[in-house]
């Protein structure tokens, strides 16, 4: 059974709080270095990837902070520029080398400047090998599991001006007690746990970001409390996949019951989560989410493929059936639940008629928003050594389809809200003057309505007037 205060017997690592100290005394030696400078340092954080890679740059941030950098939001007059890299696609790498090369640039203006490559690209052992050999700007390059040693690495360029590679593969461990930079004063984000075992056939993330292994519920929970008395609005829990939360703490608390914990925090504000794998996607979640009032009503649900025997290739381990039955559990519970999932096309081997059983669970589950991929090899996955033989252009094709079924089916999701009355969370501006200001349904549907920017973090009732198949128009009731 669970108390707060009591010891858990966790089976993953979590660094020694000293060590957390340590790297505090770093942080203050680089402050005294920075102050002797004739102006405030600035520093620059470029993130790509997922929501956890943003979670990654806020601790970034705040370590830079309080390292005496102010944060800018450009390249420009930057001291120290970091670029925290995704790897899930070729395309995400591709990109990041451009960029990277491009940083030479300013470096030859001002050769002072630091860049540093982190994330999960730099946790790859080829890519380490040609940032060492061909990008010869590059100062500092760290992967996920080397995040928490970030003022340690930053001094030790400063004090020796070498560069500093630090890409040792590991399982991973826990960091506690990082100063955290937040980037909004709405929406926070929260990770429960890092890391993935399920070794999906395609995915790189297993190979970057360490096993599965989640933080303890007290400091989540206090967590929670805290953004919820600073007046966050909206606090998404983050995890590769969330549902194994708590399977290596040595207590009871799973999913379920950490959200369930959640919910009880007083305050204002709507929990999400991301992301839920299915196979452990339980009706006791749902239930749950059902019954918790601050739990919002939506769920990412990533199906990746509608053929049971592509699901096997991925190494999904559930069937297309099981994710159709997982779907009606859902919304037995909760009908009106917005319901969103990534899929792969093109996966080796996949054929047409294979490709067709994903286009007719769309069609069948009719998803709020689907986010589509075409299969990119990962070095070092078992999928890159499939053979692959569809040609890129037969590829494309169905992907195009599948892209203009969904488009449809967002529209008709949309169309079904005109005349309805949403209850939605202000979160900011958008670029359209005639509706100037951008709000969330419960269900994080994005509505365009126009009002004053006073509203911005504040609640506020929209009558939905029109739509696309990207977002909701609405006016203020
Ligand atoms: N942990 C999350 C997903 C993280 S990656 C989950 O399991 O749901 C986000 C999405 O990128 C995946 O759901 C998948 O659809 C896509 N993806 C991952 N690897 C890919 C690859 N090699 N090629 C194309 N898409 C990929
Ligand atoms: Fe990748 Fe699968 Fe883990 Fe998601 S569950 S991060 S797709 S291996
Ligand atoms: Fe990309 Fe790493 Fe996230 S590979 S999707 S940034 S976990």
């Amino acid at each position: 059974m669970y108390m707060e205060g009591l010891p858990l017997e966790r089976k993953t690592p979590v660094i020694p709080e000293e060590d957390i100290r340590k790297q505090k005394e770093f942080c203050a030696d680089v402050r005294a270095m920075n102050e002797r400078l004739p102006r405030v340092p600035l520093a620059w954080v470029d993130t790509y990837g997922c929501q956890q890679n943003e979670a990654d740059s806020e601790l970034i941030r705040g370590m830079l902070v309080e390292m005496g950098y102010e944060i800018t939001d450009s390249e420009k007059g930057a001291d120290v520029i970091v670029i925290n890299t995704c790897a899930i696609r070729e395309h995400a790498e591709q990109r990041v080398f451009g960029n990277i090369g491009a940083l030479v640039h300013g470096k030859r203006k001002n050769p002072s400047q630091i860049i540093c490559i982190c994330g999960c690209m730099a946790q790859e052992p080829h890519v380490a090998q040609r940032i060492r050999q061909s990008y010869q700007h590059v100062d500092l390059v760290f992967g996920p599991h080397a995040l928490w040693r970030f003022p340690e690495f930053l001094r030790r360029i400063y004090l020796r001006r070498g560069r500093v590679f630090e890409t040792e593969n590991s399982d991973g461990a826990i960091a506690e007690g990082l100063p955290v930079r937040r980037s909004g004063a709405i929406k926070a984000w929260v990770s429960i746990m890092y890391g993935c075992n399920n070794f999906c056939s395609y995915c790189i993330v297993p190979h970057v970001r360490g096993r599965e292994r989640s933080r303890e519920p007290e400091i989540i929970l206090r967590e929670i409390r805290e953004l919820a008395e600073q007046g966050y609005k909206d606090i998404t829990l983050l995890g590769q996949n969330v549902n194994s939360y708590g399977k290596d703490l040595g207590c009871d608390i799973d999913f379920p019951t950490l959200l369930e914990m959640a919910n009880d925090i007083p305050g204002d504000f709507l929990l999400r989560f991301m992301t839920s794998h299915p196979k452990d996607a339980t009706e006791r979640l749902f239930d749950v989410m059902a019954k918790c009032e601050k739990v919002a009503p939506v769920i990412h649900l990533p199906f990746q493929s509608g053929n049971t025997r592509v699901l096997r290739e991925m190494n999904r381990r559930y069937t297309r059936e099981q994710y159709l039955e997982k779907v009606a559990a859902l919304r037995a519970r909760i009908p009106n639940v917005v319901l969103t999932s990534d899929v792969i096309v093109g996966f080796p081997g996949e054929t047409t008629p294979e490709f067709e059983d994903t286009l007719s669970l769309i069609e069948q589950v009719r998803f709020d928003a689907l986010f589509t991929f075409i299969y990119s090899p990962r070095k070092g996955t078992p999928a890159a050594e499939m053979p692959d033989p569809m040609s890129k252009e037969e590829k494309a094709a169905n992907f195009n389809r599948l892209v203009e079924a969904q488009n449809r089916i967002s529209l008709e999701k949309h169309q079904a809200y005109i005349g309805t009355v949403q209850h939605c969370l202000v979160d900011g501006e958008g670029d359209d003057p005639r509706n100037n200001l951008n709000a969330r349904t419960p269900g994080n549907r994005l509505v365009h309505f126009n009002g004053d920017a006073s509203l911005i973090g504040r609640y506020v009732d929209l009558k939905i007037t029109d739509c696309s198949t990207w977002a909701l128009f609405g006016e203020l009731v």
